[in-house]
């Protein structure tokens, strides 16, 4: 039996840690060549003697334009890419500031990231998306519930969102791109541990009705689905992916 990704080309970014280089790997096992980008070379290095010679790294900052305009440059050049069958925007931050405590400086650097970066890398990969691609946003639980300290994280999040319900809008109908959103819960990555802390972390665990937070894996499987044609009647849509802590 082929593959479901057999062929395609995709692009993750935030891909040399937690959910992005579960999946990066995920989508290789599928069939897939993945780009993946990320910010270090190092990262990038490690990511790709984990996942194989089907993984090609690119550093790029998202909050750059300028870096993103150059990370689908280089996809539309190489010779294993060419085009965008699968679009994983990814790469996130997170910080808790309660309102009260937010300064300017992470206020921008939280939206640069996390809706800038998320709108310039759907912007700037459209040449290369045709008809029949899956573009997957990741949103957070946090983009419909309030979490203490974390408005501006939320906020970003709900932008999220609300891109994938308005692209679905521009571009399903037009150029037969579809675009989801995947909303993970507690996920155990190296920006939760650095967030949750080992304490926290389990008392988080304790009120999740699965029993347990998540694994990166977990969220590599929905995007996997939505990257495929099994999902295919699914656009604009959001799924929540936190063992029923937000329910
Ligand atoms: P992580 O910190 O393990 O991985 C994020 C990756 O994104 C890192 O490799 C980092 O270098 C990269 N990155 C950060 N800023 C970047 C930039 N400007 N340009 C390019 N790459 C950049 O975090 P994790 O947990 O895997 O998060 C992935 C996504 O999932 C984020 O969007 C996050 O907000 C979201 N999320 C995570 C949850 C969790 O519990 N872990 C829950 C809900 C959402």
């Amino acid at each position: 039996m082929s593959k479901p990704l057999e062929g395609k080309v995709s692009v993750v970014t935030g891909a040399a840690s937690g959910i992005g280089l579960a999946t990066a790997k995920r989508l290789v096992k599928d069939g897939s060549i993945v780009f993946i980008a990320d910010l270090h070379e190092d990262a990038l290095a490690k990511a790709v003697s984990e996942i194989g010679s089907n993984a090609i790294p690119i550093v790029a900052d998202v909050s750059k334009v300028s870096d993103i305009k150059k990370l689908f440059e280089t996809v539309k050049d190489s010779p294993k890419g060419g085009r965008v069958d699968v679009l994983f925007a990814n790469a996130g931050i997170a910080a808790a500031a309660p309102i009260g405590s937010i300064s300017e400086e992470l206020y921008d650097r939280i939206f640069s990231v996390n809706a800038k970066g998320v709108l310039f890398t759907v912007q700037e990969a459209l040449p290369l998306l045709g008809k029949g691609s899956s573009v997957i946003l990741t949103s957070s639980i946090d983009n419909f519930k309030g979490l203490p300290g974390y408005s501006l994280y939320g906020a970003t999040k709900a932008a999220v969102r609300s891109f994938a319900r308005t692209w679905t809008a521009d571009l399903t109908k037009s150029r037969g791109i579809r675009v989801n959103v995947v909303s993970p819960g507690p996920i155990v990555t190296p920006m939760f541990e650095a967030g949750a802390g080992e304490v926290k972390a389990k008392i988080i665990a304790s009120q999740v009705p699965i029993g347990r937070n998540g694994r990166p894996e977990e969220i590599a499987n929905v995007v996997a689905f939505l990257a495929s044609d099994a999902s295919s009647f699914i656009a604009g849509a959001e799924i929540q992916a936190d063992g029923g802590l937000a329910q």
